[in-house]
């Protein structure tokens, strides 16, 4: 595991001078203190996955020139197109290497994990770098109508290698991913559409239609009843309870979530990994940001059964549980 975040930090008091907020009603509702953002103009999803990257490769004792695949899963990708993995790649200096981008959002990571996984067991490639890596502070909505959204999120970046194991009680036990569409428009962003024409108008940035926009009351109800139902279905296949995980490390979307999910599950909090109070939402970086937080504080440790949980637009939602 690697990871990466940019170093300017943005407290929620930063954001109480922007537009009408409060440190205590952020904290109070999300657990959310500080969040990182780009320090400059022109620092993409792909930049700050660069360092990631090469953190993991350290890490996995590996060379970077061994990665033979790359899936990248953003919803803040450099560009609309092409995506954030060939950027990286080239960035990397890995010409010719297959890269793959994820939009799944908040289970982004689980997705490119499921992916990677089969990659791996089929023997397709041998070192995948599973990266989640976002930008949101360039796409948020400073001003009091984007206040309910632009509290939540900060950038960084994260980075898994995934190989073959040589120990058969140790790697990637199983993911479930879901979806369901009808919730699309409960969290999402309208604007540019190629569904339009024009895809983007005046009127829609006027309107602020450019920005992300969210039912957060919706979305926390959805959250806290499929992140427990997806473990359970996870735990359930494989033979396993709650009670037998060491370490929960669900996506950072709002600390009260994990804390009512690990809850249902009966994991007691001091087995949920929370960094979201640095962090803010990184979306497909925070499971990845976090497991690299937990084994970097001796958390997470060779041997422990970790289970990840994420819900977030589409809706899309996950579980997976790998023994480290
Ligand atoms: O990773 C993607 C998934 N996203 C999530 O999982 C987010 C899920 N949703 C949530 O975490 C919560 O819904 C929020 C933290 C976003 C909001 O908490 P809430 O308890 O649902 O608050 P609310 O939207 O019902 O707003 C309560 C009040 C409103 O004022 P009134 O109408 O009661 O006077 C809002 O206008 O808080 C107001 N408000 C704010 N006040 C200060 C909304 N945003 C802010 C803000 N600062 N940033």
């Amino acid at each position: 595991m690697g990871h990466y975040v940019p170093s300017k930090v943005v407290t929620n008091d930063d954001l109480a001078q922007m537009f009408d907020t409060s440190d205590e009603w952020i904290r109070q509702r999300t657990g959310i203190q500080e969040r990182r953002f780009i320090e400059e103009d022109g620092i993409g999803a792909s930049d700050l996955a660069v360092p990631a990257v090469k953190m993991a490769c350290k890490n996995a004792g590996i060379e970077v020139s061994d990665i033979d695949a790359i899936i990248f899963a953003t919803l803040s990708p450099d560009y609309t197109f092409p995506g954030s993995g060939v950027l990286v790649g080239d960035k990397l200096g890995l010409p010719g290497v297959p890269a793959l981008d994820i939009r799944n959002q908040c289970s982004g990571f689980l997705y490119g994990l499921q992916v990677a996984d089969a990659w791996v067991r089929c023997g397709m490639y041998k070192r995948v770098a599973l990266i989640g890596g976002e930008v949101h502070s360039t796409g948020l909505d400073f001003s009091n109508e984007g206040r309910d959204v632009a509290v939540l999120f900060g950038d960084g970046a994260a980075c898994a290698i995934i190989g073959p194991s040589e120990d058969d009680a140790r790697g990637v036990i199983d993911v479930k991913v879901h979806a369901d569409g009808s919730g699309a428009k409960l969290l999402w962003i309208e604007a540019p559409a190629s569904n339009r024409m024009p895809r983007i108008t005046h009127e829609m940035i006027d309107e602020r239609r450019v920005y992300p926009q969210m039912n957060g009351k919706q979305v926390f109800r959805w959250a806290t009843s499929k992140m427990p139902e997806v473990s359970l279905e996870v735990l359930g296949r494989n033979g396993l309870t709650a009670a037998d995980i060491d370490l929960m490390v669900p996506h950072q979307a709002n600390a009260r979530i994990n804390e009512f999910v690990a809850g249902k599950l009966g994991i007691p909090p001091e087995k949920v990994m929370q960094n979201i109070h640095k962090y803010g939402n990184t979306t497909a970086a925070s499971i990845p940001l976090a497991l690299s937080e937990a084994i970097q504080e001796g958390r997470a440790r060779k041997g422990d059964l970790i289970l990840f949980a994420a819900f977030g637009s589409g809706f899309t939602w996950g579980a997976g549980l790998v023994r480290l």
